[in-house]
């Protein structure tokens, strides 16, 4: 009698014993996950999916996630190809108030800057030139690359790639004059109607189209003095003769259609293409030509972007 009854308080110590260590087990694996990120973003409001989003971030990335509150935007930018995490308050900031548009704009916006208002003094930074690749120099609305730069491997163009004098760097020379040739092979003629730009020749231009339509459009298809990548000596303003000579034409026709498919294998690259005037700052301009080498070109040409977008991207591979 007395044995039996020992058994059954050692099986009944046993069975208390096994519930302890499985609320132990449990008490403390509870307290782990209360822990880890995936709890503390479900507790902000995060389901599973956009967690999952979120995790893949850095660890500094995804701790200040966690001092926000829940944002529905908060994953869905980060699906974005061109998210940058430090943008990431700028651009719920311009989603707020740019509701209509899509956050791959937002995205594309805030990268380049033009969540500022143009030209916005307290914004705009100074070009850089001393890049690895000279080739990728960025000036717009938000690079001023001053008064005087001055390229040092400036050419002189033959009178028969051109209309009037006009002077490029070598390498974009050279670049052209085989663009040049492989376009006359289909009977097309690529005419040089502009080139490198002194800062004084852009300022006199800008006044002339601020005096004949007003500031609002002279910025719209010119740049500033100090702000035109035509001081670069990297640009090209190129057109035909015939029919299409004149640019507001020019994209009718064969030679742009070439250039459309081809510009990118030699080096050179649309800048102000239709549809981006918000992110370049400029209206469409089917005759102004950038180099930016042909691997840039060609990287540029296959992602479907402006330079803007792209340098803001590659910012710190391109400034090294
Ligand atoms: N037309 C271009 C934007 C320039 O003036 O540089
Ligand atoms: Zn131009």
């Amino acid at each position: 009698m007395k044995r039996r009854r020992i058994k059954k308080e050692v099986y009944i110590f046993g069975i208390i014993l096994i519930l302890v260590i499985v609320f132990a087990v449990f008490g403390i694996r509870y307290l782990i996950y209360r822990g880890t990120d995936e709890y503390k973003l479900k507790k902000i409001g995060y389901q599973k999916d956009e967690i999952a989003i979120i995790e893949k971030l850095e660890k500094e990335e995804v701790s200040k996630v966690l001092q926000m509150e829940y944002n529905i935007s908060i994953p869905k930018l980060l699906k974005e190809k061109y998210f940058i995490f430090a943008n990431l308050d700028d651009y719920l900031d311009y989603a707020k108030q740019n509701q209509d548009e899509n956050l791959s704009h937002a995205v594309s916006m805030v990268n380049v800057g033009a969540n500022h208002e143009y030209y916005d003094q307290n914004f705009v930074i100074p070009t850089k030139t001393d890049l690895k690749n000279e080739y990728l120099i960025l000036v717009n609305k938000f690079h001023y690359l001053g008064k005087d730069f001055v390229p040092d491997d400036l050419v002189s163009v033959k009178n028969w790639y051109a209309y009037g004098e006009n002077e490029i760097r070598e390498e974009v020379y050279r670049q052209f004059i085989a663009m040049f040739n492989d376009a006359q092979k289909e009977d097309l003629k690529l005419i040089i109607n502009s080139s490198y730009r002194t800062y004084e020749r852009q300022e006199s231009l800008w006044n002339g189209y601020k005096r004949s339509q007003g500031q609002e459009w002279a910025d719209s298809v010119a740049a500033r003095a100090g702000y035109s990548e035509h001081q670069t000596g990297l640009t090209l303003d190129i057109t035909t003769d015939g029919e299409y000579t004149t640019m507001d034409k020019f994209d009718q026709s064969d030679e742009f259609k070439w250039l459309s498919k081809n510009a990118h294998k030699y080096g050179f690259i649309l800048r102000y293409p239709k549809g981006k005037e918000d992110i370049t700052g400029y209206d469409y301009e089917s005759w102004h030509y950038r180099y930016v080498g042909v691997e840039t070109a060609t990287k540029i040409y296959n992602m479907g972007i402006t330079f803007d977008e792209y340098y803001a991207y590659y910012k710190d591979e391109i400034e090294g």
